[in-house]
């Protein structure tokens, strides 16, 4: 099973929109995809049509009661599966703040996990703050795509987060693998290409050649419980998700990194 976290501390870059849509171009090359909502927003959660509400039924019963991730995963048809968020995760920093081994919870749950589903690609949705939840993710992580919004406030924030992951680096003992990738990127506004040569000055192979345009239909699709493939299969965002697929498999970013 590879673990994929979607991450940025800051909000609004398109997290919830590139796990959701890297999760439902992937299962449908054939891929087992389980997307596990790590945000207090729930707002990939929120995406999916009937989900449950119950918060004994999301991932905040696994950190509370120790329930096994296998029960709180739920189908999710299209996609594969979902363990859900409940607005009470944002709980978690203080109730198991300070608790033994709380930053690799989520790695042994999913460790659990993997002993059931090895060939699975789990894909974690962060949350947009710093805190016990996002570095869980960041801990279970064999690789991180950093979903960067073609702005310039974003590409500081990018440089906090490689400073960051620098920073944790050592007490991981290896290097995450990771990948920028620019968002909401818009062709006719010079701005955009000025932050991609600076993100390619300061990221190198680590950028994705991919750029996620700024697309209507990728906006529209949560609106009715939907990913970009489902909702606008011609659409450009959906041509960009593809990409994105494309080139991640073909430098095997999915399937190399720590091993099982
Ligand atoms: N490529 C795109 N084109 C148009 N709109 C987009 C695109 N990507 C994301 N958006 C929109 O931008 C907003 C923020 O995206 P998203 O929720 O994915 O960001 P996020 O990083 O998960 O936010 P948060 O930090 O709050 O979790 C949403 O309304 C989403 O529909
Ligand atoms: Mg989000």
């Amino acid at each position: 099973m590879k673990q994929l976290a979607v991450f940025n501390q800051k909000g609004g870059v398109g997290k919830t929109t590139t796990a959701l849509n890297l999760g439902a171009g992937l299962a449908r090359r054939g891929h087992d995809v389980l997307l596990l909502d790590l945000d207090p927003q729930a707002h990939m959660t929120s995406v999916m049509e009937h989900a449950p509400r119950d918060v004994a039924a999301s991932i905040f019963a696994f950190y509370r009661d120790n329930r096994p991730l296998h029960e709180l995963e739920i189908a999710w048809p299209g996609i594969g599966h979902l363990v859900p968020a409940h607005t009470e995760l944002i709980k978690v920093d203080s109730l198991f703040g300070k608790g033994p081994n709380i930053l690799n919870r989520l790695n042994s749950g999913l460790t659990a996990l993997r002993e059931r589903h090895n060939e699975r690609i789990a894909i974690i949705d962060c949350c947009p703050f710093l805190g016990v939840l996002s570095l869980n993710a960041v801990f279970a992580a064999d690789c991180l795509i950093v979903p960067v919004s073609s702005d310039f406030l974003s590409l500081r924030g990018a440089q906090q987060i490689e400073h960051t992951l620098k920073v944790l680096e050592p007490v991981l003992k290896r290097r995450v693998e990771r990948r920028y990738l620019l968002t909401r990127f818009d062709k006719r506004r010079k701005m955009s290409f000025e932050i991609q040569g600076k993100m390619r000055a300061l990221f190198g192979d680590d950028l994705c050649e991919t750029v996620i345009s700024e697309n209507v239909a990728v906006a529209e699709a949560p609106a009715v419980y939907k990913d970009v493939f489902a909702h606008a299969a011609d659409s450009r965002g959906a041509q960009d998700y593809a990409a994105l697929i494309e080139e991640l498999s073909a430098d095997g970013f999915f399937f190399n990194g720590r091993s099982d």
